[in-house]
């Protein structure tokens, strides 16, 4: 499938990040099985350790919303001059809800983005039985 769709709405939606310390915006836009999208940003903190990444962002506020079910989720990091992948804590948030196929699409351009798996990204995920 082609995300470049995807992909420009977490780009455009990376100018709304909160990042005055890092100068670091990133977008990430979650395509949703209805097919509608949610998107998100970082938002920083001057208590550096209280930053949320874009991708628990948007996942967040999807989850707020009741919507769990998700069909791709797609990451720009426009000041970045390679593509960037989500950081640990997202790989573990964005597994909680999706499964091995799921699509990650991520990049500074689209000229220049990856397609790939959470499972790529996540390999040997665990303890999945304990969700209730
Ligand atoms: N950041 C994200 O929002 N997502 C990532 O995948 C990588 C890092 C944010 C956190 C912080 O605000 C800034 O980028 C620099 O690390």
């Amino acid at each position: 499938m082609d995300y470049r769709f995807l992909f420009e709405k977490a780009l455009e939606t990376s100018k709304n990040a909160w990042c005055v310390y890092s100068d670091f915006p990133v977008g990430a836009a979650l395509l949703l099985d209805d097919d509608s999208i949610i998107v998100g940003v970082n938002v920083e903190n001057r208590s550096y350790g209280a930053t949320n990444c874009a991708e628990r962002t948007a996942i967040f506020t999807a989850i707020s919303q009741g919507k769990r079910n998700f069909k791709a989720l797609a990451i720009a990091t426009p000041k970045s001059d390679y593509p960037v992948p989500p950081c640990g804590i997202c790989r573990q948030v964005i597994s909680e809800f999706t499964s091995e196929n799921f699509p990650i699409i991520y990049g500074n351009s689209w000229e220049s983005h990856i397609e790939t798996t959470i499972l790529n990204l996540y390999p040997q995920d665990s303890l999945h039985e304990l969700a209730k």
